[in-house]
């Protein structure tokens, strides 16, 4: 067993980039080092159609939408499509029980319709260079990763300075693998982002938390949004008198659709992926942060669902945090599950044993393991009480509010911060205190959310601040409990007088201080990022136990080129634009099975169960269904299709990305990635790895047939 997995790896050790043919998501600067690879696979169109700076290309189309999402251009009048799920929190913030679009959906049936989104921003990449050697200017190789990062971002300002200055454009600097080389992004940042449509939640969330990250797949995870300008086409704030944005360039759609083994290509905002960190990484991620992880999000998804099913109200109140907080809790299980399944950790210590030979008299590199996996060593007890502070300690509501009330002790008299962080307290206290039934109720899922998060930290011998005064486990239930009771968090009455009156004096702070429960975050701040008992600051320990291992990943990944000089590695997402490509492809997730491409109405219907919340279908849907009328949008054999799945390496931040084909048509929008492959931020195995898209034919279908708002398919471009 050991013999043949340590065959394989050296298999896929010499041959990189071939056994590992749809990894990667690469630099649109340059693609033109794809692009025959691309071509090879089935591309027709130049490198130079995707990114150009002297002509209008398809990145002109592609936008980060918000700060962790993609979106495109699909029509001369700035029409934008993302995924459902990254307008979420957009629709629900539109949303009242009297008015809910998020259940029934929303669409403008003119311009004066479109909803406003503020705080919600598209983005634009005007430009991208290399600018490494500016960066660099000044650093030496003896400097301590600190020193560097000190003349490193001196540099980034001045470059910034240097691209931007006199134009409206704003830049970020990124690194790239781990600071060997760095890449300026000069962007246009349109800030008047408009709601135009979604379909309702049984559409656009079908199948739920039940059926994310999972084939097959039938969810309409799209939803619509116009971008604005000025007259000069120039981003501006929102304003009654901007106008749609006239992009450079919109996509075409093509509504034939694809077949298995075609090719396709992803183009968008990736978020994180850590393809070249040693086994201790992997095995800290996959065995000891997921684990803590999914069972602290257990306690908070039991309590918050069941609270869902008492009332709309209820429902909708926690609808967006479930969504977050269940999104992650699956995609760990998933990621953990893929990374002992493929035996992640043997993988990278037989890597890890290749480099030490290679590495062996090399003066650069014949300690950089050993070195790391001492880092790691010291890493590990202080990422776990990290982890332990932010998915238990703060899991609860009163804890976040009083962590964000320490805040407003520490920003004392500074009228900045102090201002940031009331506003923050506000923001949240209007969320929880509007209405009395839902106060009530949450004060009861609070509660225990606080009480069985802490306990369970507790149990794991992660307060020990808790223990000089608290034998037993009962003992610390009646603290937690009298804490819960006594803060002035819970009382919404002497909470908001007391604000209306703050004005940061000693006497203000001394209150918020004596507060019981941010006393107890205090405590449990100190402990687990800051100086408990006389303990170093796990903060700074944390920094620099991570800057040390940056500078070594840095000198680590530097020897893997060269110990494989003919691949060509890819650098980890870091969400900047990257192109991904592969192609239309099923695959065996187990013994015996097999899952065909893509999933068709027919599907839904299958699925259909109106006593579970995720699988009512509307019935307008079943009504198209069964008249099977479908327009323009069925597939050749008469069929609705609905989402797809194919070889392209995708991560977080995809979602909503265009999903193209070998013309660059939009086919399809990325949302998703199946449960066999979730691991392929850390370990990608073009076995199992798929990424999941919306068909562009079931969106055009839903927005037109089911919606009855053909005026915004009239906008775009389709072809056939
Ligand atoms: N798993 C997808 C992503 O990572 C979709 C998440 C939204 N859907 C949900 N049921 N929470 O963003
Ligand atoms: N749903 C993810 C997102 O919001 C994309 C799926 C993935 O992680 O690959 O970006």
């Amino acid at each position: 067993m050991m013999k043949k997995t340590l065959i394989f790896a050296v298999m896929a050790l010499l041959t990189v980039s071939a056994a590992v043919a749809d990894e990667g998501m690469w630099i649109p600067m340059l693609l033109n080092r794809n692009e025959a690879a691309m071509q090879r696979a089935g591309m027709r169109i130049a490198a130079s159609d995707i990114y150009d700076v002297n002509h209008a290309s398809l990145k002109d189309a592609v936008v980060l939408f918000g700060s962790g999402c993609s979106g495109e251009f699909v029509s001369p009048e700035g029409l934008l499509l993302t995924n459902h799920h990254c307008g979420y929190s957009y629709i629900v913030s539109h949303s009242t029980v009297e008015h809910d679009y998020l259940t029934h959906g929303f669409w403008a049936m003119s311009r004066a319709e479109e909803l406003p989104c503020p705080g919600l921003t598209a983005t634009r990449l005007v430009r991208m260079a290399d600018v490494t050697a500016e960066v660099l200017d000044g650093t030496t190789p003896g400097m301590s990763e600190q020193e560097r990062a000190a003349v490193v971002d001196r540099n980034i300002e001045a470059v910034k300075a240097k691209y931007t200055d006199g134009t409206h454009y704003r830049a970020v600097v990124k690194p790239f693998y781990y600071g060997n080389q760095y890449f300026i992004y000069i962007n246009e940042v349109f800030t008047d982002v408009r709601l135009v449509g979604t379909p309702p939640s049984n559409i656009g969330k079908f199948g739920g938390d039940t059926d994310n990250w999972m084939w097959p797949r039938h969810t309409g995870d799209f939803s619509v949004f116009r971008v604005y300008a000025d007259k000069d086409n120039q981003p501006a704030d929102f304003s009654k008198d901007n106008v749609p944005y006239r992009p450079l360039k919109h996509l075409e759609i093509n509504i034939k659709g694809v077949d298995e083994g075609d090719f396709t290509f992803v183009f968008g905002y990736p978020g994180t992926t850590r393809r070249y960190v040693t086994h201790d990484a992997v095995d800290l991620a996959a065995n000891v942060e997921n684990p803590i992880r999914i069972a602290m999000r257990d306690i908070r998804l039991d309590n918050y669902k069941a609270a869902q099913e008492l009332s709309p109200a209820l429902r909708l109140r926690y609808a967006t945090p479930v969504a977050n907080i269940a999104n992650g809790w699956k995609k760990w299980q998933g990621e953990t599950l893929g990374i002992n399944r493929l035996h992640g950790v043997e993988q990278k210590l037989e890597q890890e044993a290749a480099f030490r030979r290679w590495a062996a008299g090399k003066p650069e590199y014949a300690t950089v393991l050993d070195q790391l996996e001492k880092l790691y060593g010291r890493l590990r007890p202080v990422d776990v009480r990290r982890t332990w502070y932010s998915e238990a300690i703060l899991a609860s509501d009163l804890m976040q509010r009083a962590s964000l009330l320490r805040q407003l002790y520490q920003a004392g008299s500074d009228n900045g911060r102090w201002m940031k962080a009331a506003a923050a307290i506000d923001r949240s206290n209007a969320r929880l205190f509007a209405d009395d039934d839902i106060w009530a109720e949450h004060l009861k899922v609070d509660r225990r959310i606080f009480v069985e998060t802490f306990i369970a930290a507790w149990r794991a011998g992660q307060t020990p601040y808790m223990d000089k005064k608290h034998r037993t486990e009962a003992d610390v239930r009646k603290t937690l409990n009298r804490v819960f009771d006594k803060s002035i968090l819970n009382n919404p009455g002497r909470f908001a007088a007391f604000m209306s009156r703050y004005e940061g004096s000693e006497a203000d702070r001394k209150t918020i201080l004596k507060d019981p429960a941010v006393e107890l975050v205090n405590i449990a701040y100190a402990y687990a990022l800051g100086n408990y008992n006389g303990s170093e600051d796990q903060n700074k320990l944390y920094n620099r136990l991570n800057d040390s291992i940056n500078l070594l990943m840095r000198t680590y990944i530097k020897g893997m080129m060269e110990q494989y000089p003919d691949s060509n590695f890819f650098p980890d997402a870091n969400l900047t634009l990257r192109v991904t490509y592969g192609h239309v492809q099923g695959f065996r997730p187990k013994d015996a099975v097999y899952y065909t491409p893509y999933s068709t109405l027919d599907g839904i219907i299958e699925k259909e169960n109106p006593d579970i919340y995720d699988y009512v279908v509307e019935p307008r849907l079943k009504e198209l269904w069964q008249k099977k009328d479908y327009g323009r949008y069925a597939n050749s054999k008469g069929e609705m299709p609905v989402a797809f799945i194919a070889t392209n390496h995708t991560t977080g931040g995809n979602s909503g990305s265009p999903v193209l084909d070998a013309d660059g048509r939009l086919i399809g929008i990325n949302f998703d990635r199946c449960w066999e492959g979730t691991m392929s931020d850390l370990l990608f195995d073009p076995n199992y790895c798929r990424n999941i898209s919306l068909d562009i034919r079931y969106c055009l279908f839903i927005i037109d047939k089911f919606a009855g708002a053909g005026h915004l398919v009239d906008e775009m471009t389709l072809v056939k």
